[in-house]
């Protein structure tokens, strides 16, 4: 009985291994647009797809960003500006991608674009702190999204969302949580409405990698802003030693995050290339051994999970 379990697990395994390796053609033609390319997993996927032959759309926050991504790019990787959070750098950025793609249509989107901070207890931030992730993570995503959609329908392209393994269990720092819970929410929905029209989409879930995103000092001095701004009962409630705890896990977190940004690039590039992408990438081993099985596990025993293995405020019960 345990034989033919055995048999069928790796039969199923290899039959998805080689029908996942099947690659779509003509590469060389397809156009990819890519948010967020200064730096990180953007920077480093734009390079890759340029190397494999494909037509990269780059989009940087900065020129700068844009010039030092050109010189290390081919002639065939094109840049643009674009802040996620502005309609009309929005609009400028379909136009320029429009007058690119012409008739074929655009063959990949890549939202990648995103920001961490400000991050920290849920009472410590005030709604405009929520808004500022929201803003660039979310509301950003869903507006380029929905500017650069007839482009995709017409290529019957891919959309590449990047969530995190933070978006499947929520815990301290749950703005950036919340933020990423909503791009899971909006590309399920987005991948049902566009298979209707041969639109593939899927989401990357990568877990703790060392970008400019956590490893530059952003959160600390984050929390640290928080707190100081926080009122003085937040204080008392809390405590100091809660904050310096909270405060050192969030930095030993950068100590223990992962350097080989490919991790997540390469399953990007897979859902941009492959015949058959798949709907979910974890990337990374913390997504894949921690986060990911403890987003299946009944909610009380994440939630004793948590509660046992973190600090307490200085008047829990
Ligand atoms: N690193 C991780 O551990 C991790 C884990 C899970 C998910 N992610 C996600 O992966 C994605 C890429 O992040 P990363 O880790 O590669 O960090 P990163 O190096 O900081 O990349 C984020 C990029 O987004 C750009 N950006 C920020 N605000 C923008 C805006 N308003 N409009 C357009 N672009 C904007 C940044 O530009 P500047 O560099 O000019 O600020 C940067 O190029 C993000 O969505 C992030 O949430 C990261």
């Amino acid at each position: 009985m345990w034989l033919y379990l055995v048999a069928l697990v790796g039969l199923w395994t290899l039959l998805r291994f080689i029908r996942e390796r099947k690659v779509v053609s003509n590469l060389q033609d397809k156009h990819v647009f890519i948010t967020g390319c200064d730096s990180g997993f953007g920077n480093l996927l734009a390079r890759q797809l340029d190397r494999r032959g494909m037509r990269v759309l780059a989009a940087c926050l900065t020129e700068k960003g844009a010039e030092e991504l050109r010189n290390k790019t081919s002639d065939r990787l094109e840049t643009v500006i674009l802040d996620v959070t502005k309609t009309e750098s929005i609009v400028a950025a379909t136009q320029w991608v429009k007058e690119r793609v012409g008739n074929r249509g655009l063959w990949g989107l890549v939202n990648n674009a995103g920001i961490s901070v400000p991050l920290g207890p849920i009472e410590w931030m005030n709604k405009e702190d929520f808004a500022k992730i929201l803003d660039v993570n979310l509301l950003g995503m869903i507006e380029v999204t929905l500017s650069m959609l007839p482009l995709v329908r017409k290529a019957r392209g891919r959309v590449v969302n990047v969530s995190s393994a933070v978006g499947r269990v929520s815990f301290s720092g749950s703005s950036y949580s919340i933020s990423k819970y909503g791009v899971e929410a909006f590309s399920d929905s987005l991948r049902r409405e566009l298979s209707y029209f041969g639109v593939k989409v899927a989401i990357i879930e990568p877990g703790a990698f060392k970008t400019a995103l956590i490893s530059n000092g952003g959160i600390s001095s984050s929390i640290k802003t928080l707190w100081d701004q926080a009122s003085s009962e937040v204080k008392e409630v809390y405590g100091e030693e809660f904050m310096l705890y909270y405060l050192r896990t969030m930095t030993s977190l950068v100590e223990t995050c992962s350097e080989d940004l490919t991790l997540v690039t390469d399953c990007m590039e897979h859902a941009l290339t492959s015949c058959h992408p798949r709907t979910r990438y974890s990337a990374g081993w913390d997504a894949k051994l921690l986060y990911l099985p403890m987003s299946y596990l009944p909610t009380f025993l994440s939630d004793a999970f948590f509660y046992w293995s973190s600090a307490k405020p200085a008047q829990a019960l």
